[in-house]
């Protein structure tokens, strides 16, 4: 068979992928199909940008900070436009939330709601994107538990366990969209020359031996007793696991998509550097519930340093959470030692 005749066998696009596991959901109405649709083209969108970013003039700051305090950048703007354009008037949200707009994003008077919800960090890793390092964008979709009307607080405010499909992109070598309906974790690349997202890692599992540890260990100095010697232990050969490597990019979708597809734990404790952030950096909404989603439909576990993440039930839009995530046996030493050497600190 000819190499043409090969690849075109093998031709899903994800288009195609999403509307075949559909069918598994007889019942289904195609809107939550339609809106991982529009997701897709967002990314493909995105993605233009993002290969050009140093030519576009989309480089650097846009001279603005978001709610977090952080310095917006040109491209997060980019995407979090690009986003709320491609989802506000097709009927399939009641509401959206986003890491960059301080409250919930209400559906436009004009357009009609639909019966999901939208959480997205439109672009993860912003402080890379001028030094040509991967970055990403983290999505969630939840059913909205309001009845009727505009979306409301509360259609954002739901635990991760409520998820119904969560995602990332990731704009790296390729760019990949990586999601799952809560029937195994799938993974598209991008095949620029013809604008499709086409399968190419089916049903992602965690490898059973792990081999990276992800932190930032600039703040060792300043993590509780139970992180400190968590690390040592990575570190080292022990019974479970052979010593593993450091691998840290600081973009979370790319330190994560490596540990799904390699094995390992990414981590992010609390730390007593910045007393702005005492419980860690990343948010539970928009990044830590959406891949803790993800990496227990790929067979691993996310904890907050205690309980799972996806347990966590939100009391604001923008609230930081610890977070250890990646081979369940990793993740649950993690509790372990911080019990052992915290709780009663
Ligand atoms: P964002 O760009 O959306 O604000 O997220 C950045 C996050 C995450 O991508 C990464 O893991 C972390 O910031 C890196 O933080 P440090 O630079 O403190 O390690
Ligand atoms: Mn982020
Ligand atoms: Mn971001």
């Amino acid at each position: 068979m000819t190499d043409a005749q090969n690849y075109l066998g093998k031709l899903v696009t994800i288009e195609r992928y999403i509307l075949e596991q559909q069918q598994a959901f007889p019942e289904a109405t195609g809107i939550l199909t339609n809106l991982l649709y529009d997701i897709a083209l967002a990314a493909k969108i995105i993605a233009s940008k993002t290969t050009r970013a140093g030519l576009a003039e989309i480089l650097g700051s846009a001279g603005e900070e978001n709610v977090q305090g952080e310095e917006v950048q040109k491209l997060d703007v980019f995407a979090q436009r690009t986003l709320y354009r491609l989802n506000d008037h097709t009927g399939r949200l009641a509401v959206m939330a986003s890491e960059e707009v301080e409250d919930i994003i209400p559906i436009p008077d004009r357009f009609p709601t639909g019966p999901y919800v939208l959480v997205f960090d439109p672009l993860d890793g912003s402080s890379n994107i001028d030094v040509n390092v991967s970055i990403g964008t983290i999505f969630g979709i939840y059913r909205r538990k309001t009845l009727q009307g505009r979306g409301a607080l509360e259609d954002v405010l739901q635990p991760g366990r409520n998820l119904v499909a969560a995602g990332y992109v990731l704009y790296g070598a390729s760019t990949m969209l990586v999601y799952s309906t809560g029937r195994g974790v799938h993974g598209f690349t991008l095949d620029p020359a013809i604008g499709e997202f086409l399968l190419s890692h089916p049903n992602i599992k965690l490898p059973d031996k792990p081999k990276y540890y992800s932190v930032n260990q600039g703040y060792q100095p300043y993590w509780s007793l139970g992180v400190q010697a968590y690390t040592e232990w990575l570190q080292r050969d022990t019974p479970e696991k052979k010593g593993l490597s450091l691998r840290y990019i600081g973009s979370l979708v790319a330190d994560f998509h490596r540990n799904l597809l390699s094995g390992g734990v990414f981590y992010y404790p609390a730390d007593s550097k910045d007393p702005k952030k005492p419980g860690g950096k990343l948010r539970l909404v928009y990044e830590a519930a959406p891949l803790a989603f993800l990496v227990e439909q790929a067979g691993g576990y996310a904890s907050d340093g205690a309980r799972p993440i996806l347990d966590i039930e939100p009391q604001k839009l923008h609230q930081r959470v610890p977070m250890f995530i990646g081979n369940r046996m990793l993740v649950e030493k993690a509790e372990a030692l911080i019990r052992q050497h915290d709780v009663h600190a």
